[in-house]
């Protein structure tokens, strides 16, 4: 596996393997790899000639009272479960050649960021727009890869990607679990043992919406009161919980085509996340 530290060097690397023909998978994380991102990096082997991941913990993306300087970090660990994966090309900027000074533009997301992680995070999709944008010109692939654990960030992504004809596929990834349920996380390891068996709550809370759902429950504010009422029951403190369409993020009024089921809940030292996008009949709902 060859480790890239600078732009110019990754995106000369590019630029060769689409003269020859080559087609490039590119898997963005922010480092501190799990199975969720080893799921990706899979996805990218299967579909492409070459797969390069970047490892970059994105400060644009993080509020002023978040956790980028202690977001966990361990290159040594990444460099080794990456070359496993099948990465071909580890791309390690630094952060003073990401941003080296003052910006003359500025990328603001507009649509589908006033609600979810979006309301809670202010700025934070303008920073992962901002970075993502940045990597697709530098890595130049034919298909981009996210986990669908952040379904609004695939979904603004998605958008940016269209508003600009960014010429790249993305693609989203299913969620990884771990046994008992809990969506993997690079946040996982903040939670206390006490929390990471409440943390459970959060996909069964998810389970029970979903079969509420299929039984025929087509309001959305009585699936919203069943998911309050299991998260509820930790320690946690719920930050939202949400029935929307998908992927624009509307709020619904017609159970109609594809919606997500939305959940965060902030625990001592770490905020999860988890949702499930599921196709709904076209049933009337009265809200
Ligand atoms: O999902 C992430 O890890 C990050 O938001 C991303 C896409 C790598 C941008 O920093």
């Amino acid at each position: 596996m060859k480790i890239v530290t600078t732009i110019k060097e990754m995106q000369t690397f590019s630029k060769q393997m689409l003269r020859s023909g080559k087609a490039i998978g590119f898997v963005p994380t922010m480092g501190y790899l799990h199975e969720g991102h080893m799921s990706l990096v899979e996805e990218a082997v299967k579909q492409n000639d070459c797969v390069i991941m970047s490892i970059f913990v994105n400060p644009l993306q993080f509020g002023p009272d978040e956790d980028f300087d202690r977001y966990p970090r361990d290159l040594k660990r990444d460099e080794e479960l990456a070359k496993q994966a099948g990465v071909d090309v580890l791309f390690y900027p630094d952060v003073k050649d990401m941003y080296p000074k003052e910006r003359t533009t500025r990328l603001t997301v507009q649509e589908r960021v006033d609600t979810l992680c979006g309301d809670s995070r202010p700025g934070h999709f303008d920073g992962v727009a901002t970075v993502v944008m940045k990597l697709l010109q530098i890595v130049l692939p034919d298909r981009a890869y996210f986990g669908m654990k952040d379904a609004q960030q695939v979904a603004v992504i998605k958008g940016l990607v269209e508003d600009y004809n960014v010429p790249v596929e993305v693609v989203p990834c299913p969620i990884i679990r771990e046994e008992d349920g809990l969506a993997k996380s690079s946040r996982n390891v903040y939670l206390t043992p006490t929390e990471r068996k409440e943390a459970i709550q959060l996909s069964r809370s998810l389970d029970v919406a979903t079969k509420a759902i299929e039984l025929g429950e087509t309001d959305p504010v009585i699936i919203k009161d069943l998911i309050f009422s299991l998260l509820k029951q930790t320690s946690g403190k719920i930050d939202y919980v949400e029935v929307l369409s998908y992927p624009d993020l509307g709020n619904i009024e017609v159970m109609k085509g594809k919606i997500i089921i939305a959940v965060a809940v902030q625990f001592s030292a770490a905020r999860l996340i988890d949702n499930k996008v599921t196709t709904s009949q076209e049933i009337a709902i009265g809200v």
